[in-house]
């Protein structure tokens, strides 16, 4: 029988000899879920022993993240915003940067009782439309994904949230989609990386997560154009479009914005200097 202090040493060390440069948090999350106690707990309790079937279960969970498949996958959850997702191979790990459009967006709605309408442009887990109907509680949505298989998670969280009577789900091609609705708010985080970013990704990326939730075409570009088009024809005057966005596509997506009656009101720039998210408004 081992403690908790001497089978995180021995994953610190398992992990890092695999160059896993997380290795210290990610043995202690992926502990933590096993014990199901918090992470401080870890310490307070550090020589209690783990019994037979804990120590089982964390050596298997600590072999797939030998392989660099990432923590979210491996405990099936992710933080987002305010809640926890439900994640696995089919859809995209929600990322911090992408809560920023939620921050930007409610920065601007006064009057959060009001029923707006939401649209979320490949929905992937759900991560944006489920954010705002929980912060927006009289409002209705609707997500929509190309991938069936991501549709189905995006179900799961949905549930998990009780959100089953202001959410809807629509399997189809953005490139295809003819909305007859008006909507308040638009939000898309599109597939934006190019053909050569993603060949330089790392592998817990690479191998895990959906190709067609990551690439972008050539430049990255190709989502916007259909996206802010779609966003022209379907939202009502002054409402919101938010869009996340890769490495020195601002000033394109931007034209786009100005080329369809848009104004930027908001943006998040990384310490690269590089813009990620905006919030822009229909003028006209
Ligand atoms: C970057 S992920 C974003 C997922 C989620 N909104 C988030 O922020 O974590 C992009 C999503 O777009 C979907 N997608 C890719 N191509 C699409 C298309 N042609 N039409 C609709 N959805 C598409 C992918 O399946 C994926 O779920």
């Amino acid at each position: 029988m081992t403690t908790i202090l001497e089978t995180l040493n021995k994953s610190y060390q398992d992990l890092y000899n695999q160059n896993i440069k997380t290795a210290k948090i990610d043995s202690e999350i992926i502990l933590a879920e096993v014990l199901k106690v918090s992470r401080l707990n870890l310490i307070t309790k550090q020589n209690t022993s783990l019994n037979r079937d804990q120590q089982n279960l964390y050596n298997s969970l600590i072999e797939r993240r030998k392989k660099n498949e990432p923590v979210a996958y491996i405990l099936n959850k992710k933080e987002f915003w305010n809640e926890s997702y439900f994640v696995d191979q089919r859809v995209l790990i929600p990322r911090p940067e992408t809560e920023v459009i939620i921050e930007m967006l409610l920065k601007k709605i006064n009057n959060k009782s009001k029923p707006f309408c939401i649209l979320d442009i490949g929905c992937g887990s759900g991560c944006l439309l489920i954010s705002c109907l929980q912060e927006l509680r009289r409002s209705k949505g609707v997500g929509v994904d190309i991938s069936s298989a991501a549709l189905e998670v995006a179900h799961i969280n949905i549930n998990q949230n009780q959100l089953g009577s202001r959410a809807k789900l629509i399997k189809q091609d953005l490139f295809k989609l003819n909305i007859k609705k008006k909507f308040d708010i638009i939000l898309s985080n599109p597939p934006y990386l190019t053909d050569i970013n993603y060949t330089k990704l790392e592998s817990d990326v690479k191998n895990y997560e959906p190709k067609m939730a990551l690439v972008g075409g050539v430049d990255g570009l190709k989502f916007y154009k259909k996206i802010i088009s779609i966003a022209s024809a379907s939202l009502k005057k002054n409402g919101f479009l938010g869009l996340e966005m890769g490495d020195r596509h601002y000033k394109e997506i931007k034209k786009f914005l100005f080329a369809n009656s848009f104004k930027i009101i908001d943006k998040f720039k990384l310490i690269n200097g590089e813009i990620r998210c905006i919030l822009a408004m229909k003028i006209s």
